[in-house]
């Protein structure tokens, strides 16, 4: 049977690929702080570890590590820079330490946050970023971007199997429902079934592509699983761009709500535009995403409206 350890594996992202893990057959151990889930994801057959990825450390064995863990929303990272630091830094070593140990693949989420205000959109691989190194955001962008450096550094000097995931926001079923996690997909849908007024910042005209969960899954399990992927870093995410302002609008649609659209200070370091090139996800993962928009928000609006009953 296959081993797989998930850091971060109660969260958004991380409980869609536990759950994939075990219809695949294999044994999962999730080391997880819940610093930014709000409720137990992981079923009682994976093994949990509540401890923060920093101070987890193991003499077992797997087949996979993947590390997961880390503050990915922006109003919550900007609170907590410092633990937002340590998880992309201890947290990145650890990992790498364990997978080391097992002769493990590694697989890592990085982000398209990488790219900081890119200039070049959509965004390839290529693209080495325009990023504020000491910024509001520098805890999560920089953090990102040293577990690159250092993922890659592993794999150049022990051979170790790495894989470094880039993905552009994911959101869909699983995603934390409540206005407090700061994501733009869950808070305007938040807003928008209860009637509040939705809050865009700055003039609304940045723009975002997004990837619907199901769509982040396939890529992910065919990155990890797939042979000859070893030291390579892909875009996942979507072509597609949206602006904010059109995005408020398309759920304030799709839900059929009297919400007002309200204009508040743009946030700082926010990028203007954000899109991803997946030219090396079609042609290394042959895969594209399957999900529209509509589609992918019509899903998480009605998993919103079950959670809410
Ligand atoms: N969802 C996206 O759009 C997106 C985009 C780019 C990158 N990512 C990356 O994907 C990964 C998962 O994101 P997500 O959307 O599932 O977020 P999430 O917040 O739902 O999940 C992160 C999980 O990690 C845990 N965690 C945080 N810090 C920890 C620590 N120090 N030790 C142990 N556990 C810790 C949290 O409790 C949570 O369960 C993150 O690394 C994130 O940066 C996500």
């Amino acid at each position: 049977m296959k081993r797989v350890l998930i850091s971060g594996g109660n969260g958004f992202l991380g409980s869609h690929l536990v759950r994939e893990s075990l219809a695949r057959g294999f044994e999962v151990t999730v080391v997880d702080d819940m610093s930014t889930s709000n409720q137990m994801n992981v079923p009682h057959e994976v093994k949990f570890v509540g401890k923060r990825i920093e101070d987890f450390s193991t003499n077992e064995r797997f087949d996979y590590v993947v590390h997961l863990a880390a503050r990915p929303s922006p109003d919550d990272y900007v609170k907590h820079p410092v633990d937002t630091m340590l998880s992309n830094s201890i947290g990145t070593k650890n990992t790498l330490e364990i997978a080391l140990k097992s002769n493990a693949t590694f697989m890592f989420t990085s982000s398209s946050e990488v790219y900081g205000d890119a200039a070049v959109i959509p965004t390839p691989e290529t693209y080495y970023g325009y990023v504020n190194p000491n910024g509001i955001r520098s805890c999560y962008d920089e953090g990102k971007r040293f577990s690159e450096a250092l993922i890659m550094s592993y794999h150049r000097e022990y051979g170790l199997d790495t894989r470094i995931q880039r993905p552009f926001n994911v959101y869909g079923s699983g995603i934390r429902e409540d206005g407090a996690y700061g994501r733009v997909i869950p808070r305007f849908i938040d807003w928008s079934l209860r009637g509040e007024r939705i809050i865009v910042h700055g003039d609304g005209k940045q723009t975002r592509s997004f990837l619907y969960v199901d769509d982040w899954l396939e890529a992910t399990w065919e990155f990890l699983t797939k042979d000859g992927l070893s030291g390579d870093v892909i875009n996942i995410g979507s072509e597609k761009e949206i602006t904010i302002v059109q995005l408020a609008q398309k759920i304030k649609g799709l839900i059929g709500s009297s919400s007002e659209i309200f204009y508040d200070i743009a946030r700082e370091n926010d990028p203007r535009r954000r899109a991803a090139d997946i030219t090396l996800a079609k042609e290394k993962l042959d895969w594209e995403p399957n999900i529209s928009l509509d589609e992918g928000l019509v899903k998480t609006i009605e998993w919103f409206r079950r959670r809410m009953r």
